[in-house]
């Protein structure tokens, strides 16, 4: 059982395995290139819960979805492409079943193999439906459930929900190494913590926003974000992207810090181009001379160096989003500036750094510093929801 400082979960520790099969709800909705998997760290991410349940006696049997088929076959949402980086991350064969219930699932997992991967849950309306009758034929299938996709734990799915309610079910060890890393940053950190949210819309992250102004001592807002909180503050960014009908919201935002004590910092510098393109030509301008025809891209050399001091001074870190437009190479100076600083903050062991979001891992791994992260989460929509402080049905679903 681990007190997380919100409220308990089951973990792997409280379930017995031994001689059990035991249904593994993981996510492993990881990119694809080709009909091949162009990043596994969602599959080696379930590996060590997959490892403690052989190690123990068990036997597993892994669930997980992939895209959204909505209900439908479709070959090219087939879990079948993962089989071989699962068996290779495992050291271990892993035997495919072509559905995830009924007889197909059960002669392979009857089968006698250790480890058996089923195909995508999603091929069955009964699965984001939550629904009872397909969550029975799951549960058909094991002795035990255990969830290790965090990054799933927002969706009431059969998979994540229901099943909890006809198996002894507990936390793997990698959904309790990130609700305890989260916890850390959010709930219950070391002071002053500092947010840095960054990405390309406020409107997909309002409610981030207005949880974060509660609990930070330091709001970053970068991305194309930073340009409607500008705008709100009376500061013309010309042709850069920019919510203008989020004004108020913005305004709601910078007021409601104001009484909170969180200090949102806002860009001061920034790179500014006339085209969202590699090499095309730049200029580096303080906010307040953007021109109408400029884009801003990233954040400037002053913005970097004030944040790099902010940092400095911070215990906790939380990060989701990049500064700027970091897939293109020109304007990941920021990102990656950033992520270096915090990166080292936290190897000299004066940084408690989380980040989360897929586009943040990608900026983190341009960067080069992934490994240096104190925690870095695959999820994407459960870490937003997570820290706006909704409760996420699989994870409440392992409460004691
Ligand atoms: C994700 O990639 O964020 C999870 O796998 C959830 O996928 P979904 O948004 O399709 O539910």
């Amino acid at each position: 059982m681990a007190d997380s400082g919100l409220k308990r979960f089951r973990t792997l520790d409280d379930l017995d395995v031994a001689g059990k099969t035991v249904l593994v709800r993981a996510d492993l909705n990881v990119p694809m290139r080709d009909g091949e998997v162009s990043d596994d760290t969602r599959i080696r991410s379930v590996v060590p819960t997959l490892k403690a349940i052989l190690a123990r006696g068990g036997k597993v049997v892994v669930l997980s979805h992939f895209g959204r088929p909505k209900g439908k076959r479709s070959p090219e949402a087939s879990l079948r492409p993962v089989v071989e980086p699962l068996s290779r991350a495992l050291g271990r064969p892993v035997a495919f079943a072509d559905d995830c219930v009924g007889p197909e699932a059960l002669k392979v997992v009857k089968g006698g193999a250790d480890v058996v991967l089923l195909e995508n849950l999603r091929y069955h309306a009964g699965e984001e439906a939550n629904g009872e009758a397909f969550a029975s034929k799951l549960a058909e299938l094991g002795d035990a459930y255990v969830n290790d996709g965090f990054s799933v734990s927002h969706r009431a799915h059969a998979s994540v929900e229901a099943i909890t309610r006809l198996l002894p079910s507990a936390a793997g060890l990698s959904m309790q190494a990130e609700l305890e890393a989260l916890e850390k940053a959010l709930h219950n950190p070391d002071r002053p913590v500092a947010a840095i949210i960054g990405g390309s819309k406020v409107s997909t992250k309002l409610e981030v926003l207005g949880a974060l102004v509660n609990k930070m001592d330091y709001l970053i807002i970068g991305g194309g974000m930073a340009n409607t909180f500008l705008h709100a503050k009376g500061v013309d960014v010309g042709a850069s992207l920019c919510e203008k009908d989020l004004k108020d919201k913005a305004l709601e935002i910078l007021a409601r810090a104001r009484t909170t004590a969180c200090k949102i910092m806002l860009p001061i510098d920034a790179v500014v181009a006339q085209e969202l393109a590699a090499n095309v030509p730049v200029r580096e301008v303080p906010v307040r001379e953007v021109e109408h025809d400029d884009m801003i891209l990233d954040v400037g050399s002053d913005t970097i160096e004030e944040l790099k001091h902010v940092l400095r001074r911070c215990k906790t870190l939380l990060w989701n989003g990049p500064l700027g437009a970091f897939e293109i190479r020109g304007f990941d100076v920021g990102t990656v500036a950033l992520a270096r600083e915090a990166a080292r903050l936290t190897r000299d062991g004066n940084l408690l750094s989380v980040a989360g979001g897929g586009d943040t891992v990608s900026a983190l791994h341009n960067a080069g510093v992934v490994q240096d992260f104190s925690y870095v989460s695959t999820a994407g929509g459960a870490f937003l929801e997570w820290v706006e402080g909704k409760e996420l049905p699989g994870v409440k679903a392992l409460q004691a």
